[in-house]
């Protein structure tokens, strides 16, 4: 999953999710002391993107429940910190440290993300819309997306932080046939599918549909999401 997600990052696919989570995060980093935790930070992608865009790199800390993960992104942000820790228990880190707290399609804990904010810091929460990825979930083998995701979040996190206005990001994007199968095996919906009943999860996205026995052009595929921003009081 990571070799995949890594694929699809670099490809520049995400590329306006990433760089509308770094305009949401750069107004709370000032300077060479602030610091960035990136929870459920797969390969770290959206850190680097939010180091890049910053004035000057901030102190970064990448936590995930996954060693590999942990270790990718520590290699892919040189001077970066780690932490394997799991999100839905109390986090190992102290109260009011962070200046930006990164989520990004990963799982949340508000009382904790909020503990860990300092006064000022900022959370950006990056949550899929059912369209999102849509092209690929024909044939029941990638996972649907729940509507009303960001609604959910913004009331989880109703009184414990300030929210700004969502963004909706929305964008058609065009892969090669490569990236599109990488934008299946990226996710959770990579363990469905078997060799048993004659697919491997990547199938799906590949652009042949080998249920039918007919070849399937994907033309365009929605990414949709919305990135909500929350201010730490
Ligand atoms: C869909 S990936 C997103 C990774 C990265 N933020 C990105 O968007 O490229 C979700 C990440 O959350 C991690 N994760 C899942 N459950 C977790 C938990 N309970 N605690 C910490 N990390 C978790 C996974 O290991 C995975 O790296």
């Amino acid at each position: 999953m990571l070799v995949a997600r890594d694929a699809v990052l670099a490809s520049g696919l995400y590329a306006p999710i990433a760089d509308a989570v770094a305009e949401a995060a750069s107004p709370a980093l000032h300077g060479p002391s602030a610091a960035l935790i990136d929870l459920g930070s797969g390969t770290g992608h959206y850190s680097g993107v939010v180091a890049a865009h910053a004035r000057s790199r901030p102190r970064m800390l990448m936590a995930d429940r996954s060693p590999a993960a942990v270790r990718w992104s520590m290699l892919a942000e040189r001077g970066s910190d780690g932490v394997v820790l799991d999100t839905w228990a109390p986090l190992p880190i102290r109260d009011a440290v962070a200046d930006v707290v990164l989520d990004v399609f990963a799982p949340r804990n508000p009382p904790e993300f909020a503990r860990i904010l300092r006064p000022g810091g900022r959370l950006i929460v990056v949550v899929p819309r059912p369209e999102h990825l849509r092209e690929l979930r024909t044939g029941g083998r990638m996972l649907d997306v729940p509507g009303g995701k960001a609604t959910a979040v913004l009331e989880q996190f109703s009184g414990l932080l300030h929210a700004l206005e969502p963004r909706h990001i929305h964008a058609i994007v065009r892969p090669t046939p490569a990236q599109a199968a990488a934008l299946h095996d990226m996710g959770p919906s990579a363990h469905h599918g078997s060799p048993e009943d004659g697919h491997s999860g990547a199938d799906d996205t590949n652009g042949t549909d080998h249920a039918n026995g007919t070849a399937r052009t994907v033309d365009g595929i929605t990414v949709s999401v919305d990135v909500l921003t929350f201010v730490a009081r």
